[in-house]
């Protein structure tokens, strides 16, 4: 063992979630790299970026955030989908490359709700409540100027985004992704549920804790009663939002309490919280939102939010707040991060002029390395 390995003892050590057995606790996080074609199929040029990943020494990684059906649920042009047989078909050669290294690789699927900038399906988007949602569209995914108004979304629809997440969730395993992860986070359409300035809603949906987190439980539900159960189904759940890093829940620890032991209701679940912010404790507890997701619910945690800094990882990993750790710009950064901390090299820093899509990408440095292999 070398010395980095012995420091980082909790980091390298193999972990499973469900049956899925993992090298190590570092997992690459989805990030959304707008780099298929208009209508959602992969490209070589995604096979390359993942391929780097497959090879860089990871012990997981996530696909980027995919879209569930042909309605509404795209929120960037250039996104990929699984929408369909031809879509699924079109990430082959993405399962192949971790097949081929024998790196697990999991499907995060998305619905973008109203924070949706460019679908090549349809016009106009749904969403919990007819309210614009705030700030500006995010330009590094080709976006400008205000979000449009969103339609109310109503019940049948509500309960066809939920069977379509189902369908793509069991087109991602069918095709052999080794895990599933809906993207319950970061102000898409189950946070906007979750969300108070987002919901008006006077129905079951909206108003209480409990009704503006049903979405969540009906979908994580349907999701895990669909996908057979050795296949590993996580929920991605934040606070802050792509078009709001301010927002925090508003009860504080006791809504951490009602969200995730509800989630802990659901059997053979994972957990992976996203925290653009860090991990530090939060609501006064001395516990990160990791760590209270893995108290309240005895789930498999993921914990994410600067975690490229190995010692904060191990850190993490030591004090128990999550089971895995999972790394975004660093990831992007440095596809060998993995191999270069084991090896006691510094992996190259990240660069906000690397969230380029990826034919800009794959000119830069570090990616140069990634392709040519350690
Ligand atoms: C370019 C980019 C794209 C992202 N796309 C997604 C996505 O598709 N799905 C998702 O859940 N989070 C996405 N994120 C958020 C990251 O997964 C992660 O939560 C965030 O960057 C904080 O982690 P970090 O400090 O390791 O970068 C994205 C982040 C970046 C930088």
């Amino acid at each position: 063992m070398t010395d980095t390995a012995q420091k980082f003892t909790n980091l390298f050590r193999t972990g499973k979630i469900g049956n899925v057995t993992l090298a190590n606790r570092a997992v690459v996080a989805p990030m959304t790299r707008t780099s298929a074609t208009a209508d959602g199929l992969v490209t070589d040029e995604m096979v390359g970026h993942y391929g780097a990943f497959a090879r860089g020494g990871w012990g997981m990684v996530f696909t980027e955030a995919t879209y569930t059906d042909k309605e509404y649920s795209q929120g960037y042009i250039n996104q990929p989908g699984i929408a369909d047989d031809e879509q699924a078909r079109s990430w082959s050669g993405v399962v192949d490359v971790f097949r081929q290294h024998g790196v697990p690789v999991f499907m995060q699927l998305i619905h973008a709700g109203a924070v949706n900038q460019g679908n090549h399906w349809k016009d106009g988007s749904i969403a919990p409540s007819a309210i614009r949602p705030i700030n500006e569209q995010i330009d590094r995914y080709n976006g400008s100027g205000p979000f449009q108004v969103p339609k109310e979304i109503s019940k049948s629809e509500i309960r066809k985004t939920i069977m379509d997440f189902a369908d793509a969730a069991m087109r991602a395993v069918d095709l052999g992704f080794h895990g599933v992860e809906i993207h319950g986070a970061n102000g898409y359409l189950p946070d906007q549920f979750l969300t108070t300035y987002t919901n008006s809603r006077t129905d079951a949906y909206g108003g209480s804790l409990e009704n503006r987190f049903r979405y969540h439980m009906e979908l994580v539900s349907e999701v895990r009663a669909r996908v057979p159960s050795e296949i590993p189904v996580g929920v991605r759940i934040s606070q802050t939002k792509v078009n709001d890093l301010t927002y925090s829940w508003p009860g504080g620890a006791e809504d951490a309490a009602y969200v995730f032991s509800k989630l802990g209701e659901i059997d053979g679940l994972f957990i992976h919280i996203a925290a653009h912010l860090g991990c530090a404790p939060v609501f006064g507890t001395d516990r990160s939102l990791a760590g209270l997701a893995r108290q309240h619910s005895g789930h498999v945690v993921i914990a994410n939010g600067k975690l490229h800094d190995p010692e904060e990882a191990e850190r993490v990993l030591a004090q128990e707040e999550a089971d895995f750790v999972s790394i975004a710009k660093g990831a992007l950064a440095d596809p060998n991060w993995p191999q270069k901390i084991l090896s006691g090299e510094p992996p190259i820093a990240f660069d906000p002029g690397m969230i380029t899509p990826l034919a800009t990408l794959s000119n830069t440095r570090s990616w140069r390395q990634a392709q040519a292999g350690p």
